[in-house]
C-alpha cells in the first residue's frame, strides 16, 4: 500500500488544492468602481432594485430585499412574520449558529430536530415528534444546496398549521422539482458571504412571493420607516411607522453582486460537472459514504461532502492535507454547544446529526478547480481511505 505523506511518503500534490476561491475578476471591480464614480453610494439605490430584481428572477419568487447577511434576512423575516416572544420554532441542530441566535433574540422557543442520513437535512419524521401547539415555524437548511424532503415538510405544514422559513443560506441556482430553494417557504433566505457560490463579500437576501410579508419587510429594512415608499415617490417625507433597523446594504455591494451573478450560471455547471466526477471516482471506495441525491433534485453543489468513520475523521482531514488536499469539518452541532445547554430546552437525542457532524469531511469544490484538480482530489481520498479500512 502506497505511503501517506502523513507518514513520509509523497504528497499527492506539492501544492496545496484551495477548498475555496470566488471567481473574481475585472468585472466585479469597475461594477463597484461605476457605483462609486455616480456618487450614489447609499443603500436601496437604483443597483440595489436591479439586483433584487435579478435575484428574485432567479430564486423565482415576487420580492427580494438585499441585506447586511443571509442572518440579518432572516432576521427581517420573523419580524415581518410577527415572531411573537414564546413561539415555537424547530430547526436542525445541524445548522450554523446565527440563524439560531436571531431566533434567540427574538424571544422564541427553540427546538432542535434530527437529520436524516442521506443528505443530511432535516428528518419531518423528527420535525414531527418535535410539533406543539405553540409551533410557530419549521427552519428547514437546505444542506450543501441539497433540498431536504420537501414535498413531506409542506405536506406537515399544512396538516399541523405551522410556516417554513427556509435556510437557502447555501442553495442559489439550486431547485427541487424545478422550483428554487428559498421559494417553498412563506419566506427564505439566501447568503452572499464571501465562502458562497457568488459572493459580494458580506451579503444576503430575503426571498418571498407573500406581499404582505413584503410590504412589512420593506419597512423593517428600511430601520422601521416608509423610506421604500418615500423613494417610490408615494409619500412626500418618511416617517417611523414600525419596528425595524438598519439592514439594507449600499449600491456598491450590489454591483458587485450584479457581476457575480453573471456568473452564476457558469460557476453552478462547473460545481455540477466537478460534483458528478467526485460522484463517480468515489463510488464504491471502501470506508467513505457519499451523498444519495433524492429524486427532483438538483443542487448547486455548494458543498461536497463525505462521511467516514467519526473516530478517524481529524486523521483523515490532517491525512489529506499532506497530500496536498484542503478539507475541512462544518457545523458543530448546536445542541450540545455551551449557550444551548444554559439556555436552551433540553434536545432530545440526536444521533444522526452527531454521527453525521463527527463523520463529515467537505472536499474543495469551486469553478477555479481544474480536471486535474479534481482528479488529484480523487487520488488522495483513495490514497487515505485505503488506509482507513486498515
Ligand atoms: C446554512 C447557513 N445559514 C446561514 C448562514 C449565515 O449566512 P451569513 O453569513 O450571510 O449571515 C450560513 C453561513 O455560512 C449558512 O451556511
Amino acid at each position: 500500500m502506497e505511503r501517506l505523506a502523513i507518514d513520509g511518503g509523497t504528497p499527492v500534490r506539492k501544492q496545496k488544492i484551495p477548498f475555496h476561491a470566488l471567481d473574481l475578476g475585472p468585472e466585479e471591480a469597475e461594477a463597484a468602481a461605476r457605483v462609486i464614480r455616480s456618487g450614489n453610494l447609499i443603500g436601496n439605490g437604483p443597483v440595489t432594485r436591479e439586483f433584487q430584481e435579478r435575484i428574485a428572477g432567479i430564486a423565482g419568487v415576487r420580492h427580494a430585499f438585499f441585506t447586511a447577511s443571509a442572518t440579518a434576512a432572516f432576521h427581517v423575516g420573523i419580524l415581518s412574520a410577527d415572531l411573537a416572544p414564546g413561539d415555537e420554532v424547530i430547526l436542525p441542530s445541524f445548522a450554523f449558529v446565527s440563524i439560531a441566535n436571531v431566533l434567540v433574540l427574538a424571544g422564541a422557543r427553540v427546538l432542535f430536530a434530527d437529520i436524516e442520513n442521506r443528505t443530511l437535512n432535516l428528518d419531518p419524521a423528527s420535525v414531527e415528534k418535535a410539533l406543539t401547539s405553540k409551533t410557530r415555524a419549521v427552519v428547514p437548511v437546505h444542506y450543501g444546496g441539497q433540498s431536504c424532503d420537501l414535498e413531506a415538510l409542506v405536506d406537515l405544514a399544512r396538516k399541523r398549521r405551522f410556516e417554513i422559513w427556509e435556510d437557502a443560506a447555501q442553495s442559489i441556482g439550486a431547485s427541487f422539482r424545478g422550483r428554487a430553494l428559498g421559494s417553498w417557504g412563506r419566506f427564505g433566505f439566501l447568503s452572499f458571504h464571501h465562502t458562497k457560490n457568488v459572493s459580494t463579500g458580506e451579503g444576503g437576501a430575503l426571498v418571498t412571493s407573500d406581499d404582505q410579508l413584503a410590504r412589512r419587510a420593506e419597512v423593517v429594512i428600511e430601520k422601521g420607516t416608509d423610506r421604500s415608499a418615500f423613494l417610490r415617490g408615494e409619500v412626500d417625507k418618511y416617517t417611523w411607522i414600525d419596528r425595524g433597523s438598519s439592514f439594507v446594504q449600499s449600491d456598491i455591494l450590489a454591483g458587485v453582486g450584479l457581476a457575480q451573478l453573471d456568473k452564476l450560471e457558469r460557476v453552478t455547471a462547473r460545481r455540477r460537472q466537478i460534483a458528478r466526477i467526485y460522484l463517480d471516482g468515489l463510488a464504491g471506495v471502501a470506508g467513505i459514504r457519499l451523498p444519495e441525491l433524492r429524486d427532483g433534485m438538483l443542487p448547486n453543489w455548494h458543498i461536497f461532502w463525505i462521511l467516514v468513520d467519526p473516530e478517524r475523521r481529524d486523521w483523515f482531514l490532517a491525512a489529506l492535507a499532506a497530500e496536498g488536499v484542503s478539507a475541512t469539518s462544518h457545523f458543530v452541532p448546536l445542541h450540545g454547544s455551551p449557550f444551548a445547554r444554559r439556555h436552551l430546552p433540553p434536545a432530545p437525542p440526536l444521533p444522526v446529526t452527531e454521527r453525521a457532524a463527527a463523520s463529515l469531511a467537505r472536499l474543495p469544490i469551486h469553478a477555479g478547480l481544474s480536471d486535474a484538480d479534481v482528479r488529484d482530489v480523487i487520488a488522495a481520498v483513495r490514497k487515505v481511505a485505503a488506509h482507513l479500512v486498515l
